[in-house]
């Protein structure tokens, strides 16, 4: 049987994603061995560089993980070895016909495989995958693209961007990636619900008074203002990151792990939302800040933001899904930028006990009272569930205590990165943690009539100082729903 390679190319390879992600994830991969045993990484861009030079800047972002690791320099050695440089024009037939002779010249008859990873801007997508296609595709093999968000920013604008790609390359090809996917804990969701028998039996309305699906950082948006202006927090974070979090949580059980009947749960989930209500939204914007003797930045501080930008840094909003499942249930989201800390977090809030034995222990709290799982997404990976429990002693005190899964203190390897994981599976052919073209349809449908009436009805967003927990709207908005937001105590 004839031997294959894998080339994989990083188009806009001196970019920063490519910088900081790509090339640290490709490197892990062939850290752990997990690279087929002929790969080659081309970067791609339009700058000129020599082989050399790439291998040198890529040399530098190898901070990952893995460089504090031993015998990593020898291993950087021989993976930099297979890295190679071709300059280009994203919109050149001839350019991407040049890659093409470089390539076989590698694949050296083998079985040509060849991925292509688009970290370049979304303009630039179509033209990238008709050259790309049309002179670069290999002849007997697969050939398969990674694309990143933003698709789109609207309904419209995503279907023409997918119906621009699909003139080229069928679904299959198509790696949509949400990188929140690729992280341990949204991985491990899935395992936590349907092969513990004593959470699945309690995931529904029944047993579970809200949901709620927390992002924040504690940073602004200093240096890719002009990327966020056009887009903000919702499409930044939300249509995303938590929906994908939120379809996999609320989806019903797959006929099997394949990724065609995962992704059929999660689009099933997405379509029986209910339309988005401006009303149950809460938009924010950081302003400048002064603490000690450091004044932080406001949004518009940026030189690349219009000093009049509306645009939300931070949302919350309260989203119902329309089946028998989850009927009422408020899930409530929640992102924002230049906050309090840095953290991605699912909060399950169970519903009281009825009747409850011990209500006079808990005085007039009795919210305080409830079950509550929490599943830390990041950083300091860890899940939680908060228990009722008597406090040692003579008396009938009650306290309410973690059972506690802390990763670090659990297991000693170190969490991979998000892209190491979805690299590694696009390189297999895995689809599961990619997001279908339908699926970003549904997103789409769920979140353009709110952007659109935000933005036309020129809604002004609440300003809240960078560093604070985020605008008081938030609070309201959850005590709509007799609901306090778990992260805030
Ligand atoms: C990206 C957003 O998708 O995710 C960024 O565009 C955000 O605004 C980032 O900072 C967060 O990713 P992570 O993995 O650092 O939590």
């Amino acid at each position: 049987e004839k031997e294959s390679t894998v080339s994989i190319t990083v188009v806009g390879a001196s970019g920063d994603l490519a910088k900081k992600k790509i090339f640290p994830a490709l490197f892990a991969l062939y850290y752990e061995d997990c690279l087929p045993k002929h790969f080659t990484v081309f970067g791609y861009a339009r700058s000129k560089m020599s082989d050399g030079e790439l291998r040198n800047m890529v040399s530098k972002t190898l901070t990952c993980r893995i460089d504090k690791r031993e015998n990593c320099s020898e291993k950087m050695e021989q993976f930099l070895k297979r890295c190679f440089f071709h300059s280009g024009q994203y919109d050149s037939l001839d350019n991407f016909a040049e890659l093409d002779k470089k390539l076989k010249e590698h694949e050296g008859g083998r079985i040509s495989n060849r991925l292509f990873y688009l970290s370049v801007p979304p303009n630039i997508f179509i033209d990238a995958v008709r050259c790309a296609s049309s002179s670069a595709s290999s002849a007997n093999g697969w050939t398969r693209v990674i694309v990143e968000k933003p698709f789109g920013r609207d309904s419209e604008s995503s279907t023409a961007l997918t119906r621009g790609l699909k003139q080229y390359l069928v679904e299959d090809q198509i790696f949509r990636i949400d990188h929140y996917l690729g992280k341990e804990l949204v991985e491990n969701l899935s395992v936590l619900r349907f092969s513990n028998l004593i959470f699945e039996p309690l995931w529904s309305r029944q047993y579970i008074r809200n949901v709620q699906l927390i992002f924040s950082e504690d940073f602004g948006t200093e240096g890719r203002g002009g990327y966020f202006n056009n887009y903000g927090i919702i499409r930044d974070i939300m249509q995303n990151h938590l929906l994908q979090i939120l379809a996999l949580f609320a989806m019903e059980t797959p006929v099997s792990l394949d990724a065609e009947d995962i992704r059929n749960e999660k689009v099933k989930v997405l379509r029986s939302m209910k339309p988005l209500q401006l009303g149950n939204v809460v938009i924010g914007q950081y302003k400048s800040h002064t603490k000690g003797e450091i004044t932080y930045p406001a949004y518009t501080d940026d030189k690349t933001v219009p000093k009049d930008s509306l645009t939300p840094t931070f949302a919350a909003a309260a989203l119902f899904i329309d089946n028998a499942r989850w009927d009422g249930v408020p899930f409530l989201m929640k992102a924002g930028k230049a906050l309090h800390n840095k953290r991605a977090e699912i909060r399950v809030q169970f519903r009281h006990v009825p009747g409850n034995l011990y209500k006079r222990n808990f005085g007039t709290d009795l919210d305080g009272a409830t079950n509550e799982l929490v599943i830390r997404v990041q950083p300091d990976e860890a899940i939680y569930l908060k228990i009722n429990n008597k406090v040692p002693g003579l008396g009938m005190r009650l306290d309410r205590s973690n059972l506690n899964l802390h990763y670090a203190a659990r297991y000693a390897k170190e969490i991979p990165d998000a892209y190491e994981r979805l690299l590694l599976d696009a390189i297999e052919g895995e689809r599961r943690l990619f997001i279908r073209s339908d699926e970003l349809d549904a997103a789409w449908e769920l979140f353009t009539p709110l952007l659109k009436e935000l933005e036309e009805k020129k809604i002004i967003p609440e300003y809240y100082p960078y560093g604070s927990r985020g605008p008081v709207g938030a609070h309201y908005l959850a005590a709509r729903y007799n609901v306090r937001w778990g992260d805030l105590g």
